[in-house]
């Protein structure tokens, strides 16, 4: 493989990369944006490593098993790279993301073929770190250490990314990144840095663009997105709230959401948008983890249960039909079993739908990882058994009661079968419907017919409408 980097006068040769994306929203943006970046350098994406010039694993840190996974796909990739000295070549191999910020050394040393590791914060340096490592190789005859980039650079990455492009009508808008809450099970704080937003100009610059591109709907995205605080040209600072209000003034964008949030940031303004902004689409991820007071302190999520509570009373109060999704995690050191009645109760209390939920997992350097009371495991193995048949339970009496409703689903991608769309419903609904593929990009009414095991069947109700 040739990885010298290119010259202004002769075109990259063309090179294949392939990205594999762990964990969150924030990587699938995150892998997009390192294409981006590698793009000008002569890289295609292909979606297999067989062939790949490059591969890049981009990981995530937040449970255990998400970080060993990654130890047991490198395993994998070996042979891969084996297979391409052997005839000569080379596929260069770099980790990226979460994994890589907080594991950097130990990936070197259980790994050491690999070629780059480089944190969530640096992958604007890609091209650069290529062409190290590729130097590197070229100097080393075979032995080697990897090139690591794990910095907290001052130059925030998005200055130097460039402008991404829409590639469907569904599109992603990082606009924070980071966080400081220091929940004590959590290691964003570690892995990801200190709470980041991106000037505003930056935010409506992109959107429009992607816009312009054809996107239709936008999830702004951030590890902790309603601490939004992006600073404007006269240098006074806009919540979340103000930003939403903004980006409904673009034309042609008909959908607005935002994901993750924390309950001690829905404040007053963005709690009013949901009621105000008819774009904002009434489905909300709202993570609160226990249901238990003494549990949430212990966890330092700085809310009770009835100030959840009361945060979801207030935005059904602007938007009766607002649908809640949340994270859940049992078994974290000292539940007992009121405890987790107390999460089930939230639960039955208050109706979510879409949840995820988590046996507790210990990581290193966390406060939680030194606490007593460490739950065993098939304590939260019955626990989160539990607690995933109720929240099953719920999501298929929602969707349930949408059969017969009429809807507006946005038009995404094809459908199982020729003359099908898929879709997406305004409560985030996997929907098929029986469209032309010249309606892509469209929001078309719908009635909802039947239920299938995760997703709804439609018929089209008016096309002309779209
Ligand atoms: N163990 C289990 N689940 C965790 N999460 C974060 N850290 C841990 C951990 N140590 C879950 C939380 C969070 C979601 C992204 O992952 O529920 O909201
Ligand atoms: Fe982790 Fe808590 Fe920050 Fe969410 S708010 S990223 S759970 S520390």
């Amino acid at each position: 493989m040739s990885t010298d980097s290119q010259t202004p006068d002769r075109p990259a040769p063309r090179r294949k990369l392939f990205i594999k994306t762990y964990g969150c929203q924030m990587n699938v943006y995150d892998s997009k944006r390192m294409a981006d970046v590698l793009a000008p350098q002569g890289f295609d994406t292909t979606d297999t490593p067989d062939n790949a010039d490059l591969v890049i694993l981009n990981t995530c840190h937040i449970r255990e098993k998400a970080a060993e996974k990654v130890f047991s796909d490198l395993g994998r990739l070996r042979p891969f790279k084996e297979k391409a000295k052997s005839k000569g070549g080379d596929v260069m191999i770099a980790v990226a993301g979460c994994v890589a910020q907080a594991e950097g050394a130990e990936i070197s040393a259980r790994a050491p073929f690999v070629d780059i590791v480089l944190g969530p914060q640096t992958y604007h340096r890609l091209p650069e770190l290529v062409a190290r490592a590729n130097r590197v190789q070229q100097k080393s005859n075979g032995r080697k250490t990897a090139v690591i980039d794990t910095e907290f650079p001052a130059e925030p990455k998005f200055d130097y990314l460039p402008a991404p492009r829409a590639d469907g009508p569904a599109a992603f808008l990082s606009v924070q990144e980071g966080c400081d809450k220091f929940c004590t099970f959590c290691v964003v704080p570690y892995t990801r840095g200190a709470e980041f937003s991106r000037p505003v100009a930056d935010v409506l610059r992109e959107a429009r663009g992607l816009v312009a591109g054809g996107a239709r709907e936008i999830t702004l995205l951030g590890q902790n997105v309603n601490a939004y605080h992006g600073e404007t040209g006269d240098h006074s600072t806009w919540t979340l709230g103000r930003l939403i209000r903004a980006l409904a003034e673009i034309e042609g964008l008909a959908r607005i959401r935002y994901t993750t949030s924390h309950p001690r940031d829905m404040d007053d303004d963005l709690i009013a948008a949901h009621g105000d902004v008819p774009q904002l689409m009434p489905f909300l991820h709202l993570p609160v983890q226990s249901g238990s007071d003494k549990i949430l302190a212990e966890m330092n999520r700085n809310h009770t249960r009835d100030d959840y509570r009361r945060i979801v009373d207030r935005l059904r109060e602007g938007r009766a039909d607002l649908a809640l999704s949340s994270d859940f995690i049992v078994g974290f050191p000292g539940e007992t079993d009121a405890d987790f009645r107390a999460t089930m109760d939230l639960v039955r209390d208050i109706g979510f739908v879409q949840s995820y939920s988590f046996k507790y997992s210990k990581r290193p350097g966390t406060p939680a990882a030194a606490m007593k009371g460490q739950v065993p495991d098939d304590v939260s193995t019955a626990r989160l058994g539990e607690l995933q048949a109720e929240l099953d339970r719920q999501l298929r009496s929602f969707n349930a009661a949408c059969v017969g409703k009429t809807m507006d689903v946005l038009l995404t991608n094809p459908g199982r079968h020729a003359g099908q769309m898929g879709g997406r419903s305004p409560y985030l609904q996997a929907v098929h419907v029986d469209a032309p593929a010249s309606l892509l990009g469209h929001i078309v009414p719908v009635r909802i017919t039947t239920l299938e095991s995760y997703s709804l069947g439609a018929d089209l109700l008016d096309a002309k409408a779209a």
